[in-house]
């Protein structure tokens, strides 16, 4: 079965597709890792990934693997480098190029090959996984990502500027001429702005159940 989860930065999407994977014994799949992998591999190469030419040329250089749900380039666990702010910027600009969007799906169907997989990301639901036994939409607020992120690490910048590079980050996602953030027709839409972590999870897995017992009374 594959469990798609789409929706905009900052939604709780990791934690709680992490825990359902878990929960599931699903693999674990996070696209938004293989776009900050190639752009962190290509800062530590030549510095800021502005040559687009050869953001593909590297990309398509890198045999990406994953194990307990963390991400490997050419056998190193990576997912510690990812989450900078250089990353974050540069991740963003990379996943724009379709043909950088082609490479990153084609591994992630490779990957999941023949497995019962919990893939999140911005077009999991859409483009990647269209026929995705389970789609879910997570969304929430702006001012609720902010504040969410501003508890997690309150000593990090104030809430006005994490509140701006929320609304720029989701700008960038929903106009992305290929892969763009959508609601696709047929996701299960949960706002999470007032549920806990556990609530979402519930949701989800109680939703997966359903939909195995329907396949299953079906076949
Ligand atoms: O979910 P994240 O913040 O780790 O994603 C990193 C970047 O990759 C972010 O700018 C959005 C982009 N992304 C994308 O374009 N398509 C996806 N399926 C997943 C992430």
């Amino acid at each position: 079965m594959v469990v798609a989860i789409d929706g905009p930065a900052g939604v709780g999407k990791s934690t709680i597709a992490k825990m359902v994977a878990d929960r599931c014994g699903f693999y674990y799949l996070n696209s938004g890792s293989f776009y900050r992998a190639i752009a962190w591999n290509y800062l530590r190469q030549y510095g800021e990934p502005t040559d687009r030419n050869l953001v593909l040329e590297s990309a398509e250089r890198l045999k990406f693997s994953v194990v307990d749900g963390r991400l490997c380039v050419d056998g190193v666990d990576v997912e510690d480098s990812l989450h900078t702010p250089a990353v974050d910027l540069w991740a963003s600009k990379v996943s724009v190029d379709p043909r950088v969007r082609t490479v990153v799906n084609r591994n992630l169907y490779e990957l999941s090959k023949g497995m019962d997989i919990v893939a999140e990301g911005r077009d999991i639901t859409t483009v990647v996984f269209p026929d995705a036994e389970c789609k879910f939409f997570f969304d929430a607020s702006p001012e609720v990502r902010a504040k969410r992120r501003l508890d997690q690490h309150p000593d990090g910048p104030p809430y006005e500027q994490v509140l701006r590079e929320i609304i720029e980050r989701d700008e960038n996602d929903r106009n992305k001429p290929v892969g763009g953030l959508k609601i696709a027709p047929d996701a299960c839409y949960i706002d999470t702005s007032y549920l806990t972590i556990e609530q979402v999870c519930e949701k989800v897995v109680t939703a997966i159940f359903a939909r195995e017992t329907l396949i299953h009374r079906q076949n």
